[in-house]
């Protein structure tokens, strides 16, 4: 079996000229979505995910605030710049890149977030809300993931799904939005015993490890959906995901690629959160 690309580009501009669309409307009654991104340090990834964040809000007609700080930023003077974030008006969604240096305390800053601005979802507020099927905040991978699925036709009731990986980010959350839509989920993780043997059981299987080409075709059952949330580089250089996608691909049923599969709908999800944000605040 040949698989069938899900192309998170396709599907990200869809959902984003639906953004924009709301984004005009918001407009027109004088509210402009606004995000602030909040950099610390000098790492060149978070560098780049954070001027492409920026650029996604130009695009869409929202406004946007880079906030930078340097490495030596004592932990105070960053919450003290969240605390003001979070009295702004112009700013509907606040979002700190991690990972933050070593000195500042993450889960201290991100609970100094207001839940209704944690556009990430990280927040153990909108965390307990997810869990327990209230609307909240959706970390932008896990809801892109689950967009993705919807738009692509797949149902997911009834269905095995098994993740491998339980980050806070990625892993954990997945299997909990899976499970919300009533999935049977499987936690697999470094520590798992006899990793191939549950990961030939899934319907769905979401790739969230952070280890280049990991999952081979000997992992996965004939015509399972793959969903690779990994963003690696091979010995060349090259991005990868998690997944071996050359041969995953002559194997399942569907597969996301990497680049142009989850990372586009991570963005987008961002995107949404913050117009959802901003939507809150005009009812
Ligand atoms: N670092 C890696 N992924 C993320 C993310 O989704 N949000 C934030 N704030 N930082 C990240």
């Amino acid at each position: 079996m040949t698989a069938e690309i899900i192309s998170g580009t396709e599907i990200a501009k869809k959902k984003k000229l639906e953004i924009a669309e709301e984004v005009k409307k918001l407009k027109e009654k004088g509210i402009t979505p606004g995000l602030a991104v909040v950099l610390v340090g000098n790492n060149q990834a978070s560098r780049t995910y954070v001027t492409s964040k920026q650029k996604n809000c130009l695009e869409l007609g929202m406004h946007s605030v880079l906030v930078e700080f340097p490495e030596s930023i004592t932990e105070e003077e960053l919450l003290n710049k969240i605390y003001e974030l979070n009295e702004d008006q112009s700013i509907h969604g606040i979002l700190v890149q991690l990972p933050l240096p070593k000195h500042i305390d993450d889960t201290k800053v991100i609970e100094a977030i207001s839940p209704l601005k944690d556009v990430d979802g990280f927040h153990p507020i909108n965390i307990g809300r997810m869990m327990t099927g209230q609307d909240a905040f959706l970390p932008c991978t896990p809801y892109g993931v689950m967009v993705m699925l919807e738009e692509t036709g797949i149902s997911i009731e009834g269905k095995h799904v098994v993740i491998v990986g339980r980050s806070n980010i990625v892993g954990k959350p997945s299997g909990q939005l899976f499970l919300n839509q009533n999935a049977t989920v499987t936690y697999c993780h470094s520590r798992t015993k006899d990793l191939k043997y549950h990961t030939l059981q899934a319907d769905i299987l979401v790739a969230a490890i952070g280890k280049a080409n990991f999952i081979t075709a000997d992992y996965v059952k004939e015509g399972a959906v793959v969903i690779d949330v990994g963003i690696n580089r091979n010995e060349a250089g090259k991005l990868c995901g998690d997944v071996a996608f050359e041969e995953v691909k002559e194997k399942s049923g569907f597969i996301t690629p990497v680049p142009k599969g989850v990372g586009p709908m991570t963005i987008t999800m961002l995107m949404f959160n913050t117009l959802k944000a901003a939507q809150m605040v005009e009812k």
